[in-house]
């Protein structure tokens, strides 16, 4: 059984107050009981406001949105994954899109991110998909099997167990174009055979995969109806606090 995970990923938005008022009012509105898990990944320089104005018990987690592979060192601008740890973070997302298109991000690069974020505890949720064109040109299959081949080489077993995958179609992403249930499946399941063949039936069984891009209020249920999606990255809904609380509140109803 998976736990369904709902992922905030607030992208380059609010400040570091308006984050914990934010919060603040979120936790008003979620729903009482938790069977799923519920993460809000702020910008990093909102983490530590936004930790501030949870309690000990909420029930949402701290994520980041990257991170830098050393531990420390003479890499200006960047954030490590110890950092993250001693701000309270769990997860951070990885080779997002925006990464990978706007800062030139690489399989490669990504590998180590990963293996960073492992060494120091931090669950990571990695990011893949295929663009319009690779789409239309029928080679959405291999793009996503490159991506996981290339992104998770040479982890373990137990490395595995705690990485979620986000399946995020480029041209959903901030278009209000969500893929469709049957288009989300398809490459989920796709997702599973790649870490079956590669892994094994259990990792494949195990392994959360999220479906992101242009989720809303409205189209949540029917992409978490299905039982290949384990959850959601949702970006744009999740920066108000009525739209998040309900894509949380259907999630918590449908327990995936
Ligand atoms: P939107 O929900 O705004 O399409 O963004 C999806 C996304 O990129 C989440 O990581």
């Amino acid at each position: 059984m998976r736990t369904p995970l709902i992922v905030g990923n607030w992208k380059m938005n609010k400040t570091a107050s308006e984050a914990a008022a934010f919060v603040r009012e979120l936790t008003k509105k979620l729903p009482a009981s938790s069977s799923i898990e519920l993460v809000v990944a702020p910008p990093f320089t909102a983490l530590e406001s936004v930790r501030a104005a949870l309690s000990p018990s909420s029930p949402i987690q701290l994520g980041a949105q990257n991170l830098f592979w050393a531990d420390h060192g003479a890499y200006t601008g960047e954030i490590s994954a110890p950092m993250l740890r001693d701000l309270g973070c769990r997860y951070v997302i990885l080779g997002h899109s925006e990464r990978r298109t706007l800062f030139g991000e690489q399989n490669e690069g990504i590998q180590k991110k990963l293996r960073a974020a492992l060494t120091h505890g931090l669950r990571p949720i990695l990011c893949i998909g295929e663009s319009l064109a690779q789409r239309e040109s029928g080679n959405t299959d291999s793009v996503l099997t490159q991506q996981l081949r290339g992104s998770l080489a040479g982890l373990d077993s137990l490395a595995m167990a705690t990485i979620a995958i986000a399946y995020e179609p480029l041209w959903a992403i901030g278009t209000g174009k969500a893929a469709t249930p049957d288009q989300a499946v398809t490459a989920h399941c796709t997702i599973r055979d790649v870490l079956a063949g590669t892994w094994s039936p259990a990792v494949a069984n195990a392994t959360r995969i999220l479906y992101g891009g242009s989720v809303t209020p409205q189209n949540i249920h029917s992409l978490l109806k299905s039982e290949q999606i384990d959850g959601a990255l949702v970006g744009g809904a999740c920066l108000q606090v009525d739209s998040f609380a309900t894509i949380a509140t259907i999630a918590e109803s449908i327990g995936v």
